[in-house]
């Protein structure tokens, strides 16, 4: 293996060191928090690039278009797992 590949394999598990630290991102809206058990989804698709096509980090431009899209909603219709209805995802109080 070359000291180019073997680079990149450390940064892969780097990666990964910090992505399962994220058990949980709260996306605070007007009509009640979102919690996205991130944790559960890394372990439920058991791969980072079906989200993060650029890598794990932030995603660029997510916003509540994507959200109700391919980001969140689009994938439960598709694999009819995990919440669609608006009270499912948005919880007051
Ligand atoms: C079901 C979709 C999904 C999967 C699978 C997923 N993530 Fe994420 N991840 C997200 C979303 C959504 C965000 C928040 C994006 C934003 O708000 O910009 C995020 C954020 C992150 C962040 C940035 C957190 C911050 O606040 O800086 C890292 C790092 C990350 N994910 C790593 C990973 C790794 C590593 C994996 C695979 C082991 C993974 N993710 C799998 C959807 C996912
Ligand atoms: C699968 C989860 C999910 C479902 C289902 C869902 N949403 Fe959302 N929604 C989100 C997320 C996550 C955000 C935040 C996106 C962001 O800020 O980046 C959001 C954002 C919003 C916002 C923006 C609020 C603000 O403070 O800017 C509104 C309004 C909204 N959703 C309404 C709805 C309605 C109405 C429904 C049902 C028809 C619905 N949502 C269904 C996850 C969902
Ligand atoms: C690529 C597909 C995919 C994307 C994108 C995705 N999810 Fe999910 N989600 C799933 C699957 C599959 C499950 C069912 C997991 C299980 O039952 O173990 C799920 C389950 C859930 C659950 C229920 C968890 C529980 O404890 O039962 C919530 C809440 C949820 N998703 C919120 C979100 C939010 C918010 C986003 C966007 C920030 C999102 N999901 C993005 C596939 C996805």
């Amino acid at each position: 293996m070359s000291i180019r590949l073997l680079g990149a394999a450390f940064l892969v598990l780097f990666y990964v060191g910090i992505g399962y630290a994220i058990e949980k991102i709260t996306y605070p809206t007007r009509i009640g928090a979102v919690v996205f058990p991130h944790k559960k989804h890394q372990d439920a698709l058991g791969q980072c690039r079906i989200c993060h096509e650029n890598g794990p980090r932030k995603i660029d431009g997510f916003d509540k278009v994507m959200a109700h899209g391919k980001g969140c909603k689009g994938c439960h219709e598709q694999m009819k797992k995990g919440p669609t209805r608006c009270g499912d995802c948005h919880k007051s109080g």
